[in-house]
C-alpha cells in the first residue's frame, strides 16, 4: 500500500513535495492551505480529493493519512508540527525548524510523546555532493577537521520581498534563518554534529524597501510597500567544546559580482581537506606518495528534493530513524537563534 500524504502550505514549495509525492507514487490525499484558492489549485493539479482552509479540519477527517508535509511559513511550523505529531502522523517539516529554540523544544517533546517520525527539511543534505564528501569524511580522507568555512552568497536573492519572509513575525529572521540554515546543517552533518559552546554573529538589513532593491528574478512574488525587517547579510562564528571553529557568511543580497553566485562549505583537517562548490562538485585536498594531491571525485547527479522524500517515506515503512533527526534540527535551531542574539547585544553568547 503507497503511503497516504495530507500536505499543509500549498505554496511553492509545498507543490514541490506534492510534485515529488506524486513521481514516487503516494497517495496525496488531502491539502491544506489558508488560501482556498491555493488548495483548490493543487487539488486540480496533482488530483487531490480533499481540501482544507485549516488543518485541524485535516487531521480531523484525517484517519487515513499516515504523514503530513509541512510547507507553511516558518512561525506556524511549530503549531502544525506539533498538531501532527499529536494526531498520530508521521512529519516531514520543511526548514527552518522553527522560528525559536522553545519552540523547538516543544516540537521534540511532542515528537517524542508521539512516537512517530519527524524528518527536517535539510534538502542540501540529500546531494550527490554532499553525500559523496561524506563518504570521504567518513573513510579519514581529512583526519581531524579543526575548522570550517559554510557560506551561500547571492547577489540579488532576497524571496518574497515584502511579504511572510522578510517579516520577522512570520519568517523569524531573513537570509540567516533561511539560507543558513542549511548550510549550517551541512556543515554540521559533515563535521558529525560536534557540540558547540560558544556563538558570535553580526547582521545586516541593508535593503529595506523594494524601491530601493533592483533584481532580475525572485522566488515567490514581491509585494509591493510590504514589510523588509530582517538580515540580508549575516556573519558568523561557531567554537565546538574540542576547539573546533566554523565560520558562517550568509547573503540574501550582495554587492559583489562572481562571488555572489557561491555557495558551498570548506572544512579543513590535520591529514586533508575538502572543498564543496555549489552543493555540485567536491574535492578532496590531500597528499600522496610525498606530493600534494587534489582529488575530484565523479558522480552522477540526483534530485535531492526527490530523495529526500522518498528518504522519508523509506524511513516510515521501515520504521528507522530519519536524516536529519529532530534532535539535529533544534542544534541548528539553537545556533541560528544565538547567532541572532550575539548581533543583538553585541557580545559571544556562550551555550550551555
Ligand atoms: N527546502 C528548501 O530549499 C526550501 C525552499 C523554499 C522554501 N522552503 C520553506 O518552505 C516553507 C514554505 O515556503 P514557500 O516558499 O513554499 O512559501 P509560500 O509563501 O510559497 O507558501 C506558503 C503557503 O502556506 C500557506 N499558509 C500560510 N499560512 C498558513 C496556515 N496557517 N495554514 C495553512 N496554510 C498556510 C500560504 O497561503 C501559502 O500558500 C517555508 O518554511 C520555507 O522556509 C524551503
Amino acid at each position: 500500500m503507497p503511503l497516504s500524504v495530507g500536505f499543509i502550505g500549498a505554496g511553492n514549495m509545498g507543490r514541490s513535495h506534492m510534485r515529488c509525492a506524486q513521481t514516487l507514487g503516494l497517495n496525496l490525499a488531502a491539502v491544506t492551505d489558508i488560501l482556498p484558492a491555493a488548495a483548490e489549485q493543487a487539488s486540480r493539479q496533482f488530483g487531490i480529493r480533499r481540501t482544507y482552509t485549516d488543518y485541524r479540519a485535516m487531521l480531523k477527517a484525517g484517519k487515513d493519512l499516515d504523514a503530513v508535509i509541512i510547507a507553511t511559513p516558518n512561525k506556524f511550523h511549530a503549531e502544525h508540527a506539533i498538531g501532527c505529531l499529536k494526531a498520530g502522523k508521521h512529519v516531514f517539516l520543511e526548514k527552518p525548524m522553527t522560528t525559536s529554540t522553545r519552540d523547538a523544544d516543544k516540537i521534540l517533546a511532542a515528537h517524542k510523546a508521539s512516537g512517530k517520525l519527524l524528518q527536517m527539511g535539510m534538502v542540501n543534505r540529500f546531494t550527490a555532493a554532499v553525500q559523496t564528501t561524506r563518504r570521504f569524511i567518513a573513510e579519514g580522507c581529512c583526519g581531524k577537521i579543526y575548522s570550517g568555512q559554510a557560506f551561500w552568497y547571492r547577489r540579488r536573492g532576497i524571496p518574497g520581498f515584502g511579504g511572510w519572509f522578510t517579516t520577522k513575525e512570520f519568517s523569524g529572521g531573513g537570509g540567516l534563518i533561511d539560507l543558513g540554515v542549511h548550510m549550517l546543517d551541512v556543515a554540521l552533518y559533515l563535521m558529525d554534529f560536534p557540540k558547540p559552546v560558544a556563538v558570535s554573529g553580526m547582521t545586516y538589513n541593508v535593503w529595506k524597501s523594494l524601491d530601493t532593491y533592483t533584481y532580475t528574478d525572485m522566488w515567490g512574488q514581491p509585494t509591493p510597500g510590504g514589510k523588509k525587517d530582517v538580515d540580508d547579510y549575516a556573519l558568523g562564528l561557531i567554537r565546538f567544546a574540542d576547539g573546533q571553529t566554523l565560520q558562517l557568511n550568509i547573503s540574501w543580497a550582495l554587492n559583489l559580482g562572481d562571488l555572489a553566485l557561491e555557495r558551498g562549505v570548506r572544512l579543513m583537517g590535520d591529514k586533508g581537506g575538502v572543498a564543496l562548490t555549489g552543493m555540485e562538485e567536491t574535492r578532496i585536498f590531500g597528499e600522496q606518495a610525498g606530493h600534494l594531491v587534489d582529488t575530484i571525485p565523479q558522480f552522477a547527479k540526483n534530485d535531492p528534493n526527490l530523495d529526500e522524500i522518498r528518504h522519508f517515506v523509506e524511513c516510515v515503512q521501515e520504521g528507522r530513524p530519519p536524516m536529519p533527526t529532530a534532535e539535529q534540527g533544534r542544534t541548528v535551531q539553537l545556533l541560528l537563534e544565538a547567532l541572532y542574539r550575539s548581533s543583538q547585544e553585541g557580545r559571544e553568547i556562550r551555550l550551555r
